[in-house]
């Protein structure tokens, strides 16, 4: 905080106090005592929301009190009080008496840049941006600490939903073992669009894009990045293990397709993106790829653009938190909820309990698995491909065909008991170069 510390506040059931509009006017607010000033950085989807909570219900002791914006005029938002300072000079925003700074701007720089002068000048900070907290996030708690401010991110990660703060602290009791869960709406729409409407990814992708769940590149959705910038910072927050984005094992979803929804339902399961931490005494797993989860699995369940987050703890068992990952007014709840805490908390960092590095990072998982072959076909495929697997010790458990399609380009399924998923790679990568297949094996674990 600045150099005068917050008041301490605490205004539940407080009337929040809203601006008085004139006509033609913008609302003036009248002046409150014990305020928690507030700069918002960043007035985009997430900021806009941020800002008309903050200026029309927000609770009495956080006030909006400077905006910086690049784009957005002023003149163009008839809903924001007339005394909060607009200016397109962040610098402007960081040598003024704020007691937070918001930061919405997204990316690793200038965002962290800014986010550093603020610590640096004694701001506590809010950001919902977890490129930069999965990459930096330690160094930047360590300078909250040193300076005496806080730092706080329960947005950057399943949007609305609190599980940062969840994990860190509602269940600081336990100790979990595990958190999974879909971090990423993008890819949940595109998987779940392909499950109902039996559309090409593309398709879907292009669906998403229309309605505004996917960016125009959408890559670092699909091929796991985001999610495992997530999966970063709830390891770091639930399981207390300091893990790198590039530590996480990343698989692209781009090769899902609608068949094999069709088959995994004959294995009694869906297809999701499954973001996956767990931690084994001194070592630790990650991976964010796509996999079979059974239909009465939550993850199962969850649809659209919804996120959903699983803890298993050694004496709790199975935490399930689920709702909006994402989307302006959701995030900007998380955001507002983390001014609140801070506010409320007052003090000069209570650092969240460290984190540990660990000894060995897997690679490798024990799952049964998955493979859609698609060939041309001719007598004996089977047989070639089940000598591959068995030189390898990997049992099969089942072969799946449809009727249905032409045997220039015949797709089946071998579902294969629980094995090394390196293993499995080694015989795949044997298989490939067959001269029968139409187009490479698509292999997917089946998650219990
Ligand atoms: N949207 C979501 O659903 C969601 C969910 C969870 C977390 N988040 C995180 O929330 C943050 C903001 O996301 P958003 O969706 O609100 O992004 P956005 O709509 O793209 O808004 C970003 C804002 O930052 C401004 N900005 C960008 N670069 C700037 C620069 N160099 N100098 C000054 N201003 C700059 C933009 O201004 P201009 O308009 O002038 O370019 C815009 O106002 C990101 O970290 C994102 O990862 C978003």
């Amino acid at each position: 905080m600045n150099s005068e510390p917050l008041p301490l506040c605490n205004w539940f059931g407080e009337t929040p106090k809203r601006g008085v509009m004139a006509r033609g006017k913008r609302p003036v607010r009248s002046a409150r005592v014990a305020e928690c000033r507030v700069g918002l950085v960043g007035f985009g989807t997430v900021g806009r929301s941020v800002a008309r909570i903050l200026c029309e219900r927000a609770p009495a002791s956080l006030r909006l009190t400077h905006v910086c914006s690049r784009r957005i005029r002023r003149r163009e938002l008839d809903w924001l009080p007339e005394d909060v300072r607009w200016t397109d000079d962040v610098n402007e925003l960081l040598s003024s008496n704020v007691d937070v700074v918001v930061e919405l701007v997204g990316g690793l720089e200038p965002a962290g840049e800014w986010i550093r002068s603020a610590l640096r000048a004694g701001k506590s900070v809010v950001t919902a941006n977890k490129r930069l907290i999965a990459h930096c996030g330690p160094e930047l708690l360590e300078l909250a600490h040193q300076m005496g401010g806080q730092l706080a991110f329960g947005a950057s990660v399943a949007g609305g939903i609190p599980v940062i703060s969840a994990l860190q602290d509602g269940l600081a009791g336990d100790c979990l073992l595990q958190v999974r869960g879909i971090l990423n709406g993008t890819c949940n729409y595109v998987l779940t669009e392909i499950e109902s409407a039996g559309v090409s990814l593309a398709a879907a992708v292009e669906e998403a894009q229309k309605l505004g769940f996917a960016e125009a590149d959408p890559s670092e959705d699909l091929d796991g990045l985001d999610a495992a910038a997530k999966l970063a910072i709830l390891a770091r927050a639930g399981l207390r293990v300091q893990l790198r984005v590039e530590d996480v094992l990343r698989r692209s979803i781009r090769d899902v397709a609608a068949i094999d929804f069709r088959y995994a339902r004959e294995l009694g399961c869906t297809i999701r993106q499954v973001s996956r931490a767990e931690v084994s005494g001194d070592s630790v797993f990650a991976a964010v790829q796509p996999a079979l989860v059974p239909l009465p699995s939550p993850l199962a369940r969850v649809q659209g653009s919804q996120n959903l987050v699983i803890a298993t703890g050694e004496f709790g068992g199975e935490t399930v938190f689920s709702g909006f990952g994402a989307g302006g007014d959701p995030t900007a709840v998380a955001v507002v909820s983390d001014l609140v805490s801070l506010a409320k908390a007052n003090t000069n960092g209570a650092r969240p309990a460290a984190a540990r590095a660990p000894k060995e990072i897997r690679s490798d998982f024990f799952s049964p698995h998955y493979v859609r072959f698609t060939v041309k076909d001719r007598p004996g495929i089977i047989a070639s491909l089940a000598a591959v697997f068995s030189e390898h010790q990997i049992n099969i458990d089942s072969v799946l065909q449809k009727p249905g399609y032409p045997k220039s380009s015949l797709p089946f399924v071998i579902a294969f008991e629980a094995c090394s998923a390196a293993l499995l790679e080694q015989a795949l990568d044997k298989v490939r170069p067959m001269e029968f297949f139409v187009q490479p094996p698509v292999s997917l674990p089946v998650l219990n």
